[in-house]
């Protein structure tokens, strides 16, 4: 199986002096569906930022075999889809139509073709009949999906979902997951919702204090019950 995304050695410290990874490695092969689990300040935030360059420890992280440094930036930025943990750090344009076209019209597609990303992007998040609406004047929620939609419509091959079900209603939730389990694209998905990593995810991580403290199969990481007490997750 191909190697998708590889971290290894990376240590983080904020400008402010806080120590947010320290000595991560970890491997994701196609197709996977890594779930991170941990507590708050863990640094699963940290380590997901590291994987289109928002963040740069140093040059440990690797797409596709492309370091993600300055040079490979638009390269690794068109392979990885990210969705923050706030909505509101993903939504800047003024309409919902601008935001989930905004990365579709920046790799230069026609008319056309941009149209029917943000068509294809909007129904997967159930938000088709939201196009002209005000993007900051969305409810909390809404802006989670379309946040999602502006990431699927540009096709990456990498999904990066930091706390993606935050907020979400019960119904748009399970069709999330759904959603989810339903596309064979890498996944990488940060979250303190157990119960959605159990259903769609082939490996957890579980972060602590800066470090992968455990990675391994569901299974596994599911019945060693002492190990998620030691880390805040039972
Ligand atoms: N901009 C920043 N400046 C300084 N320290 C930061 C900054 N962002 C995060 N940190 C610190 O880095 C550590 C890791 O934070 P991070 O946001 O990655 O955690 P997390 O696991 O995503 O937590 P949560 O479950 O609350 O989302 C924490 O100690 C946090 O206080
Ligand atoms: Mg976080």
């Amino acid at each position: 199986m191909e190697k998708i995304i590889e971290i290894k050695n990376l240590s983080y410290s904020y400008p402010d002096g806080t120590a947010a990874l320290d000595n991560v490695n970890l491997s994701v092969f196609m197709g996977d569906c890594v779930g991170i689990l941990g507590p708050n300040g863990a640094g699963k935030t940290t380590l997901l930022l590291h994987l289109n360059g928002i963040l740069n420890g140093n040059s440990s992280v690797k797409i596709g075999g492309l370091t993600v440094d300055e040079k490979n930036l638009s390269v690794i930025r068109s392979k990885v889809g990210l969705v923050f943990q706030d909505p509101d750090d993903q939504l800047f344009m003024p309409t919902v139509f601008d935001d989930v076209a905004f990365g579709p019209v920046n790799m230069d597609m026609g008319t056309g073709e941009v149209q029917k990303r943000v068509d294809g992007a909007l129904d997967s998040v159930d938000m088709k009949e939201y196009k002209e609406r005000i993007s900051h004047h969305l409810s909390y929620g809404e802006k989670k999906r379309i946040s999602l939609a502006t990431v699927l419509s540009m096709n990456p091959e990498i999904l990066v979902l930091d706390e993606p079900t935050g907020n979400l209603d019960p119904k748009h939730r399970k069709e999330f997951i759904k959603f989810l389990s339903a596309t064979d694209i890498t996944k990488i998905i940060a979250s303190h919702d157990i119960d959605m990593v159990k259903s769609i995810c082939n490996k957890v991580a579980i972060m602590d204090k800066g470090s992968i403290a455990a990675f391994d199969t569901k299974e596994n990481i599911f019945k060693n019950k002492d190990l998620l007490k030691l880390h805040s997750l039972y």
